[in-house]
């Protein structure tokens, strides 16, 4: 495909504009063939740094580093043509000032080609989300659950089923809405909480396990489609790929074994011509 006809992406803009709409379609992806199976029926794929537990199998996301992102999110970015492409930062990539962010998140749409980053946000990253954006990179926010954040608060745990716990969240989703995200993904929290912080902000809300009031919907792709053992209650399973994988890898070693792998149909033969030679 040239340059010319190549499709465009959608947007951080066209993300925007889509708040309240028709709801915004999103999974992750860490890979150019499943990016491609994804791209015709996403708006936005998120290189997540979930790809350090169902890619790496790393015990939480903190071991992701900032070269991970940068090559799956290339592999990505190969495999797609429609959907916008936003990487994660990964832990320790962001948080220590505007600066560091600027400079990471700068490489990371430099090398990858990428339109967006998103960053675990809160009251502590407002200040960084806004110097970002001013600086021409556009941010999705992360509040509710922030998986980056385990080893503070114990666990991957639903935020706001206690009303009480309501207060700090708001506050993180209006700080990194004012602060100038594009988007913000609220993970993990009760639905009343997800009604009131997508009623209270103008931007889209993208919902992983905050039920349908968000402006969107992302999963796991992992999770969806069965091949990561350990899911939330929030993921439904729309396949069970690990069947299927140990099914067909299951029949290969049996044919393998019984030599019935491989058959004449996947075997070279001499050409015609050289073989009526012999
Ligand atoms: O890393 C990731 O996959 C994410 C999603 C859970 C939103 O941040």
């Amino acid at each position: 495909m040239s340059a010319q006809t190549k499709a465009k992406r959608l947007t951080a803009a066209d993300i925007t504009a889509r708040k309240g709409g028709e709801p915004i379609v999103s999974l992750t992806a860490y890979d150019a063939p499943t990016a491609a199976l994804l791209d015709n029926h996403c708006d936005f794929l998120l290189v997540g740094d979930s790809v350090g537990m169902v890619v790496h199998g790393l015990p939480s996301t903190v071991g992701v580093t900032l070269d991970m992102m940068i090559m799956h999110g290339q592999a990505v970015m190969r495999g797609t043509q429609k959907a916008m492409v936003v990487i994660d930062m990964p832990f320790g990539s962001y948080e220590a000032s505007p600066e560091q962010a600027f400079e990471n998140a700068s490489r990371v749409l430099q090398e990858t080609g990428a339109q967006a980053i998103k960053i675990e946000s809160g009251e502590y990253a407002a200040k960084t989300v806004a110097f970002l954006v001013a600086r021409g990179i556009p941010v999705m926010g992360h509040v509710g659950l922030r998986p980056q954040a385990v080893n503070v608060t114990g666990g991957f745990k639903a935020k706001g089923r206690d009303p009480q716990e309501w207060a700090s969240v708001l506050t993180e989703a209006n700080a990194t809405a004012n602060a100038g995200v594009f988007a913000i993904v609220i993970e993990g929290v009760a639905e009343d909480l997800a009604k009131q912080i997508t009623k209270s902000i103008d931007i889209p809300t993208i919902g992983i396990g905050a039920s349908s009031v968000c402006d969107g919907q992302i999963l796991v792709t992992q999770d969806m489609l069965g091949l990561f053992e350990w899911t939330p209650k929030f993921v439904k399973r729309y396949a069970n790929m690990k069947t299927v994988i140990s099914e067909a890898v299951k029949a290969y070693a049996a044919e393998v074994r019984g030599r019935r792998f491989p058959s004449a149909a996947e075997v070279y033969s001499l050409k015609p011509k050289l073989a009526t030679k012999r």
